[in-house]
């Protein structure tokens, strides 16, 4: 199977590639697997006190797709409202990157793993 120029663009220059702590009130951490083929992602957010996302970075044990879809979603959800960041759907990541059917799973283990970072958020702020 043939990977689109996008996936092997952010599979060769990942962007965001790291950790916060997670200790930092400041920050949320999702931490997602996929039942389909064991890959893991955790993709974590800096928020700043107007609730925006400051900064973004992930870290994937994954298959070149997810790689992919996690660095595509740090790069959208900088700049952007956790609000804003919540709506972040698989099926926007899947046509960026040109994704087939079988890696449709790849895509929604980043929006999977935004929506857990930004409810980690959410329940430190309470
Ligand atoms: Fe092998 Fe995901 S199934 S990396
Ligand atoms: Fe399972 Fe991509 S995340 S193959």
């Amino acid at each position: 199977m043939a990977y689109s120029k996008k996936v092997m663009d952010h599979y060769e220059n990942p962007r965001n590639v790291g950790s916060f702590s997670n200790s930092d009130t400041n920050v949320g951490s999702g931490l997602v697997g996929a039942p389909a083929c064991g890959d893991v992602m955790k993709l974590q957010i800096k928020v700043n006190n107007k609730g925006i996302i400051e900064d973004a970075c992930f870290k994937t044990y994954g298959c070149g797709s997810a790689i992919a879809s996690s660095s595509l979603v740090t790069e959208w959800v900088k700049g952007k409202s956790i609000t804003e960041a919540a709506s972040i759907k698989n099926t926007t990541i899947v046509e960026e990157l040109e994704l087939p059917p079988v890696k449709i799973h790849c895509s929604i283990l980043a929006e999977d793993a935004i929506k857990a970072a930004i409810a980690d958020y959410n329940s430190k702020k309470k």
